[in-house]
């Protein structure tokens, strides 16, 4: 199961691709403004961080499918490694899904609200399809089973595509579509860091350090130089 994180902040995705085991790094033309900085030396800024090998997702911004096309190809042939264009799942960009897949460029659909939004995109060749978890949920839909329907299709018709789930605003939608099989998750950094948020995690390592004070005492806190 993949963990990318959903932001452009250099500081942010250098600290937690250190701490964590993230698998790439996704935008789009918001997550690319906040930061307020000339997008492609942004991008290859990101791409520094993250190295060669990791998913870096960047979404085409043009409407029609042959516009799309090219700036697909634009955006492989500028930046270096691993990158996977997201294109939103209308009707010109399923027809540029399908052609970037004749030219062998990986794709994330974006924008996905339904099961078939992902089922189209799946048939014309996307890699990945990215439901809206929390836009789903703000429409008064369900993101989560949104997600598990989706997942579930894919593995019932045997569809390669994966399920990169996106738009969240809490661990608990990450937990339950994580539970629902999903391939993969891409959140904000915020999300990613309170993955961990437990207190008791804290109190119980406190605790451990104070009964082994207790009898070792301070110098034996080395465990290697201890004998
Ligand atoms: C990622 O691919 C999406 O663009 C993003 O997660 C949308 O998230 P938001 O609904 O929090 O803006």
């Amino acid at each position: 199961m993949q963990l990318v994180i959903d932001s452009a902040n250099i500081e942010k995705i250098r600290k937690l691709n250190e701490y964590y085991p993230i698998d790439g790094v996704t935008t789009n033309p918001s997550i690319i403004v906040k930061e307020q900085k000339p997008f492609l030396p942004l991008l290859k800024e990101i791409r520094s961080v993250i190295g060669e090998e990791k998913e870096l997702f960047v979404q085409a911004l043009a409407e029609k499918a042959e516009d799309i096309v090219k700036e697909a190809r634009y955006l492989r042939n500028t930046l270096s490694g691993n990158v996977v264009i997201k294109v939103p799942v209308t009707k010109e960009g399923i027809k540029a899904i399908n052609q970037l897949k004749v030219e062998g460029i990986p794709t994330l659909a974006t924008t996905v609200y339904t099961p078939m939004n992902a089922f189209l995109a799946a048939k014309a060749g996307a890699d990945y399809v990215a439901p809206y978890v929390n836009r789903i949920d703000n429409l008064s839909g369900n993101g989560v089973n949104v997600v598990s329907e989706i997942t579930q299709i894919f593995l019932r018709h045997n569809l390669s595509c994966k399920v990169l789930a996106a738009s969240f605003k809490n661990v608990q939608q990450i937990h339950n579509v994580c539970l629902a099989g999903v391939h993969g998750v891409t959140t904000a950094p915020e999300l990613i860091e309170e993955m961990i948020g437990h207190p008791s995690i804290e109190a119980n390592v406190k605790q451990f350090k104070k009964e082994w004070l207790d009898l070792y005492g301070e110098e034996s806190m080395n465990l290697i130089s201890t004998k």
